[in-house]
């Protein structure tokens, strides 16, 4: 199950990711929005970003304006990692290294042809573990000491 979600500024985007997982037969969860009116990201990210740590939803993508307040309020929840991307090449390394757990991504940055590769990519790609592993497990660490 990929939860997926957006405030205004990346609702068009999330729409296309919605129609694209479903025709491949992904269940998805939406978090919302469901309009174009204005919502505060935060709003969003939150229940969302729960629920990708709670393991309800494998992984999340979430979608604002820039991706980057909204990857910003889903860091606030402790065992996520939200990796705002724009480019292929980092929507595959955040899963590689960063074993990310959200992608973030901006509707007034990337076209929807850019998004639905970086979902692929970001929806396909296994973590390397090892020494990955390790940096990984000191940023549980600094959140433990929260
Ligand atoms: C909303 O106007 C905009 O600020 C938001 O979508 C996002 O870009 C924030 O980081």
């Amino acid at each position: 199950m990929i939860a997926l979600g957006s405030d205004h500024g990346g609702f068009a985007l999330k729409e296309e990711i919605k129609a694209y997982l479903a025709e491949q037969g992904i269940e998805v969860r939406d978090f919302g929005s469901f309009s174009p009116q204005a919502v505060d990201y935060a709003d969003i990210a939150y229940p969302l970003a729960k629920a990708v740590a709670a393991g309800e939803c494998t992984k999340g993508i979430l979608c604002c304006g820039t991706g980057i307040g909204i990857s910003i309020a889903a860091n606030k929840v402790k065992g996520i990692r939200a990796a705002c991307c724009s480019d292929c090449f980092s929507a595959k390394l955040t899963r590689q290294h960063n074993d990310a757990n959200i992608l973030c991504m901006g509707g007034r940055v990337v076209g929807a042809g850019l998004a639905l590769m970086m979902t692929d990519l970001f929806l396909n790609t296994e973590f390397e573990g090892g020494r990955h592993q390790t940096r990984i497990d000191k940023i549980a660490e600094i959140e433990r000491k929260q």
